[in-house]
């Protein structure tokens, strides 16, 4: 035998039996984004690599070591499969002038890249909803990103997921911040490890993301971004937390969330679990003003977040959340020479009717064809066999209820399967 072909470690292959999870979250996500009238945008998945590292930021985990990038041998130039949707969206935005016509709400959906170690929760290819707000200040759009998620949490029936807050100020502020983050790491300089020793001045407040446990004592001894922090930022973050109080959002204070993409300022947060093992964070996100400047924009403020969408449906199938299974109305079995010639055109008048039909392909008796129609989860089979082809009739079985089965006219099938839609 041929030896078979396996996927990518890291990429998963959606199977049917799971897809009924991902087609009722994704109608979800639709409804949701319609009620806060954000609007769709879609994009390349493959992009300049210039464009992340100029905004997630060149040192930065995903930058230095997740990216896939390749060069396009017809051209030399170096491309990227998106490890993230914020730069695309932000660029997209700005090549096609969208902020002439004002602030937009935006969001798009879909598989993202990073090359990190596969485990659970973690994979190479996966899937981020992301939400950016761009052309607004704040805090107003800030706190309706958050009560969104909220209510998604809730429409979605999944709980224990916790908010994180934290700011990380303006630029100025984070400047002073840095130097005296970095006065006080080189004092430490021996007890860092090597990453950290990397990083100290080319991203040092990364060093405060470290999960090293070796490291943490000298991180609980660091000093605070909250005592640099800038007046306006103090008080776009007050603002946030007083709105998010009067709708009830619930939230921690964590100084120590920096994020690891470069592009963030202001108000930060997380939404996290732990219910999922090592990787808890569901949906990330935050003020990231100086992106659309930094990448050939005129300058606007902006923020937005993105959910991980199979650490949500992990969480769902995890839940109480039931997930109604999608099946046909009607499975069409049929037999015989004149049967064979009519099932076709049944299947398409009731589909006329907006009755969904799984038409019987390859053959058999009825007794196998009927195991099937059982086994579709459909709620009636419609039989036609020859007789009822020569008579202009079909046979209608109720499969999902001890009820008597009807020999009657297409259109009197078309009354029962509806009426009983209607129950
Ligand atoms: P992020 O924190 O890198 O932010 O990713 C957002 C979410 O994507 C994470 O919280 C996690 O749920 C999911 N995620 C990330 N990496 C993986 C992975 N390897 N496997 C499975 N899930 C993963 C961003 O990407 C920003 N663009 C968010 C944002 C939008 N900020 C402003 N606007």
């Amino acid at each position: 035998m041929t030896e078979k072909i396996n996927a990518i470690r890291g990429m998963n292959d959606i199977l049917p039996d799971e897809a009924g999870l991902w087609e009722h979250f994704e109608d979800a996500v639709r409804d949701w984004l319609h009620a806060y009238g954000y609007r769709a945008i879609r994009t390349p998945i493959l992009e300049r690599t210039e464009l992340f590292v100029r905004s997630i930021g060149a040192v930065t985990d995903i930058v230095e070591k997740e990216m896939y990038t390749f060069v396009d041998e017809l051209n030399g130039e170096s491309l990227t499969l998106r490890p993230e949707g914020t730069a695309s969206c932000v660029r997209a935005a700005i090549e096609h002038n969208l902020l002439y016509a004002g602030p937009q709400r935006l969001w798009y959906w879909g598989p993202m890249f990073r090359h990190e170690r596969p485990q659970k929760g973690r994979y190479r290819q996966f899937h981020q909803v992301g939400v950016e707000a761009l052309g607004y200040a704040g805090p107003d759009i800030d706190a309706e990103h958050i009560v969104m998620c909220a209510r998604l949490w809730r429409n979605l029936g999944v709980e224990g997921i916790a908010l994180e807050l934290n700011t990380l100020g303006g630029a100025e502020a984070r400047t002073r911040y840095r130097a005296r983050l970095v006065k006080y790491l080189e004092r430490h300089h021996d007890a860092l490890d090597a990453d950290s020793k990397r990083r100290l001045h080319s991203n040092p407040l990364r060093v405060l993301d470290s999960k090293n446990p070796d490291m943490q004592g000298l991180i609980e001894g660091a000093p605070k971004l909250a005592d640099d922090l800038d007046e306006d930022s103090l008080r776009h973050f007050e603002d946030l937390q007083g709105k998010l109080r009067a709708a009830g959002v619930a939230f921690e204070l964590n100084p120590r969330l920096v994020r690891g993409l470069d592009y963030y300022n202001g108000a930060v947060y997380e939404w996290v679990t732990g219910r999922l093992g090592a990787q808890g964070t569901v949906c990330a996100g935050g003020r990231y003003d100086g992106l659309i400047a930094q990448i050939g924009g005129k300058p606007a403020p902006a923020c937005g977040f993105a959910m991980g969408v199979e650490r949500l449906l992990d969480l769902m199938k995890g839940g109480t959340a039931s997930v109604p299974r999608r099946v046909p109305d009607v499975y069409l079995v049929h037999q015989g020479e004149a049967a064979d010639r009519v099932a076709g055109t049944v299947a398409e008048h009731l589909r006329d009717r907006e009755i969904s039909v799984l038409l019987h392909c390859g053959g058999g008796s009825f007794k196998s064809q009927l195991k099937r129609a059982d086994a579709s989860g459909a709620r009636f089979a419609v039989i036609v066999g020859d007789d009822e082809a020569q008579a202009g009739e079909v046979s209608v079985k109720p499969l999902r209820e001890l009820a008597k089965q009807a020999r009657v006219s297409l259109e009197e099938a078309v009354d029962l399967i509806k009426k009983d839609e209607m129950r």
